[in-house]
């Protein structure tokens, strides 16, 4: 690989908002790591781009998770970190196995948590870099069936926040961003068996433009990037309704949750 080359390492690579990132980013003249639990698709992926770099790792499992932190502590010259691996589920909390809600902690969190730990320090050293998070509009309120994915994006949403202070306060050059996409078409619908149908089409975005506007909010240094307009007015609404209303409103008007 091309080591005088600005380096990008994209998690969760092989589909959907990740994979549109990674051509985004090699149009940009990023080199590439790309990481995902689908090998084929990444080889695949890396050809096309050119000579990009798979690293084929499941971010739930701790020894997959060491050897992508270890790539992120050789990778001098990253300058970009995009944590972007994620999945949702069906079902209640409490009638479905817990198993999934552990990986999804385990992803969402602990995966976020360990690679930008990985790769702040030399991006703070360097006085160069940033990190996108990528989290959700469902990390600004609850609902049921998504108690999990909601938890963990709000996770996402503090812990991008609170990076961001640090660093200001720190007087770091260093970027990072908490990108709260609304529904995206990607494959994310078909792994949690959701009908699209379901959703109007006017709140369906398409990946790329959920990247854009992502890649142009980290070229103006902001730290909440919601796509679309109808997003933003929801987000703003959400964050006028106290707490409270809230949570009369999710349990009055929110859809049945079946669980199969
Ligand atoms: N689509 C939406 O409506 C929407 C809305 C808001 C936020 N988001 C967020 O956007 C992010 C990307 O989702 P997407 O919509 O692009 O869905 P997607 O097409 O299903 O992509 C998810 C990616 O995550 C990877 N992944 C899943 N589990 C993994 C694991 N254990 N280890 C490593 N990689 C893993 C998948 O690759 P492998 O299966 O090959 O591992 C895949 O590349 C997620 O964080 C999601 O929460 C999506």
């Amino acid at each position: 690989m091309n080591n005088t080359k600005p380096l990008a390492l994209v998690t969760g690579a092989s589909s959907g908002i990740g994979e549109t990132f990674a051509r985004r980013l090699a149009r940009d003249g990023y080199g590439l790591i790309l990481v995902a639990r689908r090998r084929d698709r990444l080889d695949a992926l890396a050809r096309e781009l050119g000579g990009a770099e798979s690293l084929a790792a499941d971010l739930t499992s701790e020894a997959d998770l060491k050897l992508v932190e270890e790539r992120i502590a050789t990778a001098r010259n990253l300058e970009l970190l995009v944590n972007n691996a994620g999945f949702g589920t069906k079902g209640r909390f409490f009638d479905i196995p817990v198993d999934s809600q552990d990986r999804m902690h385990r992803l969402h969190v602990m995966a976020t948590l360990r690679l930008t730990h990985a790769a702040l320090g030399g991006m703070v050293a360097r006085g160069k870099g940033g990190v996108i998070n990528v989290s959700s509009v469902a990390g600004f309120g609850q609902s049921p069936g998504n108690v999990s994915y909601c938890a963990t994006k709000a996770w996402i949403n503090s812990f991008t926040e609170g990076l961001h202070v640090e660093l200001k306060r720190a007087g770091s050059p260093v970027k990072v961003q908490a990108l709260c996409p609304g529904f995206t078409l990607s494959e994310f619908h078909d792994v949690v068996r959701m009908d699209r149908k379901s959703i109007p089409a006017r709140l369906w975005m398409r990946a790329e433009d959920v990247v854009d506007a992502s890649l142009d909010g980290l070229a103006r240094g902001k730290l909440f990037v919601v796509p679309g307009p109808i997003y933003v007015l929801a987000v703003k609404l959400i964050s006028c309704i106290p707490r409270w209303a809230r949570i009369a409103l999710a349990i009055r008007y929110s859809k049945e949750v079946k669980t199969d």
